[in-house]
Order: structure tokens, then sequence, then C-alpha cells
């Protein structure tokens, strides 16, 4: 039987009693997140686009928006109600849901606007929010002040002033109604943070940017940019942000990317009158169309010409339709792409479609990179337009915090292979942060200067090709460190199963770039290695041992050729393989060398059909680890939990602590405690969930291991973060933790 649409939708289910206004993620990617935000007319998924809708010019009903598209949630303006009598009326005796005949989550706003483009409104500050609250919105605006781009520093500082003073009497006013805070602050980075800091104290439900309309439509794009990169970590991560004015697609991946929640606009009603169509890479002109350039369900049966001879009104209709659409599809691929971990990616991709949008994107991913990345290294391999970039961004070192923080929100480690998608790939935020985790975590064995040998020339697996060379080496040169050279920069050979490095998507000519001996001298100092002799091996040609040897010979490290004898082979490879987990201890779950040797110390490694280690025994016998074969992680029994647990040397985090990723190297996997009226939940299996939260390490990341602790320092499980420590404590709704260990055989529930 067929299933379609049939064009009725039954009324939202209001969120369960206490939830409203709290704001859960349920997946992320980065800064971009996908979340519910939670309604008395229902829960909103975002991101999402809120159509605007005149209240005297209703282009699509709202009832269709609701019932056709899907569309949870919508915006109009409180404002024009309130000037217009006749709707005022209606909407205070009957309420806004049935004033619109739209029975979702209506947000409104304040007039602000309308005194940006008219120059003042005649309403007052509390007059406006109590009488949205009268008609009955979901989420209510204050009466911000407008900063233009045009206006001094002083007038910006003013707007910014003004409206964090009418705040407190606007959230007293509007009482249990959810209420927007606007962040003012023009192009001004101080005055964005310190509009997104003060606001971010009151007890607001939804923050919006504001006073970007006018910088979208002389698309000022970098501007934008500059201004979601100030705004942004300041701004309290449990409530959703929202774009005021920007809806069109193109600008979504971007602004997704970098954490924007809620979108609104009437650029789809706008555009249709002027016959203009959105696209996600620009805006066209109907009259230079022979073809859609979507075929979308509302043009079916319809070409470009048939809509050009329709009437007026029934053209705007349609192309508002048209536009509509496109929108919405644009973000369910946004949506899609946080779900896969590839936002970013997608961004890249549009940020093509534009040339003010591809100078936004160059400026985001050319900001001096945070200390542990040298963006000299990344120079030397990229040779687009990046450079000239940077050099028409005077403002230098002011962002590298800002930007930080967009890649501090990564997780390294993705479930597929890093797709090559030129020399963007390079600065693709997660890749940033998996360089920054292995120059800041991983450590040579010998601190003394050494030799390195680089081997390059082909793709992964390089254990096929290598293993033979690398074992005899391990035997007779101890202390020489073996990296391998990948399109996205060396990794020590201990790694070398490791995403995104090891799994590169990419053309054959990737791996045949020839080691340039300036940049591996410089990449290795991040490895704190200032190498003595550095040798090169292209691993592509046939007998590489043979190969090594003369190498080696010719440097004179050895006098006799790389021959060892092959029953101390095996004995190689476990010590190999017990330097590979090692390696993983001390780069994935942040251990320090000690604790690691020590807790591999008698271990034994159960081997897979491939060959390559399946799970790791300690010492008695007892299961602890199991590599990833997928993307070379590392998987941590419960049993092994414990071992990882009694390696801390810190005292229990006490409270909530500033997110800092690299902080405290070598202290461990970062810890979560839990109330204790949750442990016996944790205990079960149970999730740890946002409110059941103590305190947590600084270190906590989301995407990423961690141990869960009571009160009283008992272990009672262990994870994956779905937060930051940031968010850890701040969120109210949602999982904080997905727990990946079952402690109730082991542990006395009571204990
Ligand atoms: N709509 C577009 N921009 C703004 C803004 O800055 N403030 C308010 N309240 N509404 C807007």
């Amino acid at each position: 039987m067929a299933v379609w649409n049939s064009g009725s939708r039954g009324d939202p289910q209001p969120c369960r009693e206490g939830d409203e206004g709290k704001f859960e993620i349920s997946s992320r990617d980065g800064r971009a997140r996908v979340g519910k935000l939670h309604t008395k007319h229902g829960i909103l998924e975002t991101p999402a686009l809120l159509p605007v809708i005149n209240p005297n010019i209703r282009t699509i009903e709202p009832r269709e928006m609701w019932d056709r598209y899907g569309i949870s949630a919508l915006i109009t303006n409180s404002y024009i109600i309130w000037k217009h009598d006749e709707l005022k009326q209606h909407a205070l005796e009957k309420g806004v849901h049935d004033l619109l005949d739209y029975p979702g989550v209506i947000m409104t706003d304040s007039g602000t606007f309308q005194a940006y483009v008219y120059g003042d409104v005649e309403v007052g500050v509390e007059e406006i929010v109590e009488f949205q609250k009268s008609i009955g919105v979901d989420i209510a605006t204050m009466l911000d002040v407008f900063s233009r781009p045009d206006m001094s520093e002083l007038e910006v500082e003013s707007a910014v002033d003004v409206t964090v003073e009418r705040a407190q009497q606007s959230i007293d006013i509007a009482g249990d109604t959810m209420l927007n805070g606007p962040i003012q602050g023009g192009t001004f980075r101080h005055l964005r943070k310190k509009s997104a800091r003060e606001m971010s104290t009151f007890d607001f439900a939804v923050h919006p940017i504001g006073g970007i309309v006018p910088i979208m439509e002389k698309h000022r794009y970098k501007d934008l940019a500059k201004i979601m990169l100030a705004t942004l970590p300041e701004l309290a991560p449990e409530r959703p942000r929202h774009m005021f004015g920007c809806g069109h697609p193109m600008l979504f991946p971007m602004l997704i990317a970098l954490g924007a929640d809620l979108f609104d606009s009437a650029a789809y009603a706008l555009f249709a009158r002027d016959k203009r169509l959105l696209s996600p890479s620009g805006t066209i002109h109907l009259d230079d169309l022979q073809e859609w350039p979507s075929m979308l369900p509302c043009v079916v049966g319809y070409s470009p010409k048939d809509v050009l001879k329709m009437k007026e009104k029934e053209r705007t209709a349609f192309l508002a339709r048209y536009n509509l659409e496109v929108t919405l599809a644009e973000l369910a691929r946004c949506k899609q792409a946080v779900h896969d971990g590839t936002i970013w990616q997608l961004a890249e991709q549009r940020s093509h479609q534009h040339p003010a949008l591809r100078e936004a994107f160059l400026w985001l991913t050319t900001r001096p990179f945070p200390s542990g990345i040298s963006i000299d290294v990344l120079d030397d391999l990229i040779v687009d337009d990046r450079a000239a970039a940077r050099e028409i961004s005077p403002e230098g070192g002011i962002w590298e915090g800002d930007w930080s923080f967009v890649i501090d929100a990564q997780s390294p480690r993705r479930k597929k292979g890093e797709r090559w998608g030129g020399e963007d790939t390079l600065v693709r935020p997660h890749i940033l942060a998996a360089r920054k985790q292995l120059h800041t975590r991983w450590k040579p064995e010998e601190n003394n200067r050494i030799d390195v040998l680089i081997l390059h020339g082909a793709p992964g697996p390089w254990r096929m090709r290598c293993e033979t060379l690398v074992l005899r080496m391990q035997s007779l040169l101890p202390s020489m460190e073996i990296f391998v050279q990948t399109p996205l920069g060396l990794l020590p050979y201990g790694l070398e199963d490791l995403n995104p490095f090891a799994q590169v998507d990419g053309p054959s000519w990737l791996w045949d770039r020839r080691p340039n001996p300036m940049l591996i001298r410089k990449e290795l100092m991040m490895f704190s290695i200032d190498a003595d002799r550095i040798l090169t091996l292209d691993i592509s040609l046939e007998k590489v041992v043979q190969k090594a040897s003369e190498l080696l010979q010719s440097f004179e490290i050895i006098a006799e050729p790389l021959i060892v004898d092959d029953s101390i082979l095996p004995e190689q490879r476990k010590l190999l393989r017990r330097k590979q987990i090692l390696q993983k201890l001390v780069v994935l779950a942040n251990c320090n060398s000690e604790s690691a040797h020590e807790m591999l110390d008698g271990c034994s490694f159960i081997i897979g059909g491939t060959g390559r280690v399946k799970n790791v025994l300690n010492a008695s016998g007892k299961h602890i680890l199991s590599p990833r074969l997928t993307d070379g992680g590392l998987s941590i029994t419960d049993f092994g939990s414990e071992i990882l647990y009694g390696y801390r040397s810190l005292p229990l985090p006490t409270e909530h602590n500033r997110f800092s990723p690299m902080a405290n190297p070598g202290e461990g996997l970062p810890l979560v405690i839990i109330h204790d009226d949750a442990v016996e939940y944790i205990l079960r299996g149970r999730n740890v969930f946002h409110g059941f939260i103590h305190a947590c390490d600084a270190w906590l990341t989301a995407g990423q291991a961690c141990l869960i602790v009571r009160q009283n320092g008992n272990l009672v499980g262990h994870g994956i973060s779905r937060c930051n420590a940031n968010e850890a404590l701040r969120l109210r709704k949602g999982i904080a933790v997905r727990t990946r260990s079952d402690f109730s055989k082991t542990i006395d529930v009571a204990n």
C-alpha cells in the first residue's frame, strides 16, 4: 500500500510537566548540535527554521505549514499584532495560536526590528513582554536595542548596556513564559562577548544573535562568522542559539557547524514576491530558468515558464512553497550531516558556492592555530589562497582562543575514513583536534636526541608491508623512532591504524609526496623530538628491508646488513604489540607512560583472524582492553576501568570545571562524579542523565571515554561522554554519559 503525507497532522503533545524551556542535545558534531527544546506546544527538534508569518499577509497559511510541511515552530511579530486593533483583540480573547490557526510552537518578536527600520516604536519595555505573555506565546522576546553595523563603538556599547539593563524587568514580567535574550554588539568582538556573557547570567530560555540582518543583506559573511566566533564561547551552553532574520539555506551549514540552533526568516516569502528562488548555492531569478534547480514536490507538473505565466498572487504563493521546501531540504541535509559527523565538510562544500561565503570560510580556517599546532607546518602543505586570506586578517592572534573553542569541541575520530576534499581537509577542526591530541600526549621513548625513520610512499595498512622491517629495527635499534608520513601529518608507527590519519580516502598521489626535511623536522618538534638524523624510506618499493638496510649502512648507523635471527621475531612482535597498546593508552586514555607500562606488565594478547590484537589480558588473565579494529581506538572493559582509575593521583573534582581538553596530561580518563541517588542505576549499566552530576574533570570531552564515580570516590562505571566539562552541570535534560559498563555483577550494589 502506498504511504504518503495525507496533509493533516495531529496537534502536538505538550512537554512533560517541569520540562518546559529545557533544551537537550541528542546528537552533536563539534559545536553543531541536534537538540530538543521542550515547550507547551510540543518538542521542537533543532536545528529548525521558524518561518516568519506576517499576520496581515499570510503568503502560506500557518495551518498548511503545520499540516503539509511538518513545520513545528514559527515566528510572528507581537508589535504588529499589538498595533492592529482587530488582531490585538482576537489575540487577547482567543490567544495567538487561534489567531494564526497554528497548533505548534509560536515565537514572537518584540518590535526591535521595527525600531531599527522606522526609528522608534511606541510600545514600552514591560508592556510588550506583558502583551506577548497575555496572548499565550511560547517564546516571547524582550525589547532589545538593535546594534547597527554603522554605529560607533560607543553607540553599540550603549545598545548592549541598555539591552542588559532591560533584561531582569523583562524576565520578571514574562514569569513562566519562555523569553528570548538577544545578543547585540555590532561587529565589535569585545562587545559581542560582553553582551553574550552578561545576557547569559539572566534566566532566558533562548539567545538570539541580533543585529545581523544588515550584515547578511550586504553579504558580509566573514563578519557574520566573526560574530559567531566571538559570541558562542560566552553563551550559556544549555540554551538554544537563534539567528535573528537568517533563513538563507546557503548559510545553514556554516552557521550550524559554528553552533546555531534556530533560524527565522521571511526570505521564503519576500524573495518569492521578487520572483527569486532560494538555493543552497545562492539565489536564482525565475526569468533565468528553463529547468528547476531542484525537483521539489511543489513543482511537479509545472515548468518555470508555466509559473512565469501565473497571476502575481498565485506565482508568489507557488515560489514561496518552492523556497520553503528548498530551505527545509537543506536543513534536513545539515541535520543528517551532524548525525554523520560531516557538518564541517558540508560547510566546506557550500563555501565554494559564493565568494563571500568562501571568504568567511577561509577566514575561519586561517586563524592562527592553538599551541601544539603549528600553522607553519600546514602552511607548507597548503598552496591555495589561504595565505592571502591570512594577510588580510589584521586581527591576528586575538581570535585564537575563539577558534580553539571550535577545535576543542571536536571528537577527533570518525566512524569512517576521512574523505579528501583538497587542502581544506587539513584544517577541518576534527583533524586539527586529532593532531593536537597526538602532539600533546604522545611522547618518544627516549628524551635524548634520537634518530628518526620516516616511512612514506604508500597508504595503509602498513603492517603488511613494513612489519618485518619494524620488528628488525626494533630489535637492533630500539631507540630509533619510526613514523609514517600520512596526508594529515606524521603518525608514530605504534599508532599505525589510528583514524583519521590511517584512513584517508583520496587519490593515490596523496601518498607520493616526498618528505620535506625542513617540514619533517618542524613537525617532529611538535612531538617533542629534536631529531639527530632523519632518514626517509619509500615503502612503495620492493624489498623494503634491504632498502632500509642500505640506508642505515649509508648513514653508518649499522655496519652489517639489517638481518636478525628470525627466531627472535615472535618475541619482537609481542614487544611491538605491547608498544602499540601502550601508545593508545597514552594518547587515547591520557595515561602517563609509567602507569601504562605497569598496567601492561605481564599482559598477554588474544589475536584475531587478521593477526591483530583482539583482547588484552592482564598478568592474571583478566580481559582489560580491546583495540578497536574499525578506527584504531581502544575499548576498555569494566575491569580495565578499575585498573585505570587506580592510577589516578589527583583528588576528586569538587565542582564544575571550565572545559580544557588537554588539561592534566597523564592523569587518565576524566571523571564524572554523580549524585548518590543515581548510583544504583549506573551500577546496572543505565546512562548518566543531566541533573545527576555533581562535578567533573576539566578535560571531559564529548565523544570520548570517561569514568563514572560516586561522591565517596568509588568507581561505579565508565562510558562515553556526550557533553564537555562546560555543559555537564549546566544542561538539565538528556543523556550526559552513555554508560558502557555493568558493575552490578562485580560490585555490591549497596557500596
Ligand atoms: N530581528 C532581526 N534582528 C533583530 C534583532 O536584533 N532584535 C530583535 N528583537 N529582532 C530582530
